[in-house]
């Protein structure tokens, strides 16, 4: 249902160093340019799932993963982060998260501190499901959608666009499939947060989601 094609279109121009927030399962590993890549981050708040990425991909790849805080990660809070899970503000030239802002608790505080690993000119790429465009399909969602969160953990209608603008951040490109509801964002931080990160070094960025440490010693952070 052309997820594959999506993940690839919208990984096709990563480069540099890489984080990808709740990466699961690796799903989107065999879409990267590698040749582009200085290096790849995974993070996520299920060990097990990082080690099925693990087993089907990273030893073959050499990539490297760590498990994430659970403790600092599953709060909300934007408070914690002298833990050595957070990585240096400014560290990526990207952040990937695909399917990973139905899970969180507060994706908007998510998306500003993903936003705050970036480098000056980083990019944020989106792959997300989330409101439909057409209002039909929206009331059948809403109505369901507090049952689907008890079951799976998912809110699956929430307004990605509206989080993405809540965050502050800019959307350079922006296309909707599969009835408006699954979404291919390329976004950016804006110069403001940008330099609120650089202050934030020493201090580290807080993570309302997966964490994990890049390089040795580093401080690094993640999202969820
Ligand atoms: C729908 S899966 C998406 C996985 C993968 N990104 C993909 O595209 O297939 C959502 C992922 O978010 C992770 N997740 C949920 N809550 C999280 C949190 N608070 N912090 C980090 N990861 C979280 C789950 O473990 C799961 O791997």
């Amino acid at each position: 249902m052309l997820y594959g094609w999506l993940r690839w279109w919208l990984l096709r121009d990563a480069q540099g160093d890489v984080l990808e927030i709740s990466a699961g399962t690796g799903r989107n590993l065999p879409h990267y340019s590698y040749s582009k890549l200085s290096s790849l981050t995974l993070t996520d708040i299920s060990q097990p799932m990082l080690k099925q990425a693990r087993s089907k991909y990273f030893d073959e790849l050499q990539l490297q993963y760590k498990q994430p805080d659970v403790t600092v990660n599953s709060s909300s809070s934007s408070s914690s982060s002298s833990s050595s899970s957070t990585f240096q503000p400014g560290s990526f030239d990207v952040v990937v998260d695909t399917f990973g802002l139905c899970s969180c608790k507060d994706p908007v505080q998510v998306l500003q501190q993903a936003a705050a690993l970036l480098k000056p000119g980083g990019k944020l790429l989106l792959l997300e499901h989330g409101k439909s465009s057409w209002g039909w399909l929206n009331s059948h969602m809403d109505e369901r959608a507090a049952g689907h969160y008890r079951q799976y953990g998912c809110w699956y209608n929430r307004d990605i666009l509206d989080i993405v603008q809540q965050a502050g951040l800019q959307v350079s490109s922006s296309s909707r499939w599969h009835f408006g509801t699954s979404y291919l964002i390329v976004a950016t931080a804006p110069a403001a947060a940008a330099g609120a990160a650089t202050e934030a070094a020493g201090a580290g960025v807080s993570a309302a989601a997966g964490a994990a440490a890049r390089a040795a010693g580093a401080g690094g952070s993640a999202a969820c």
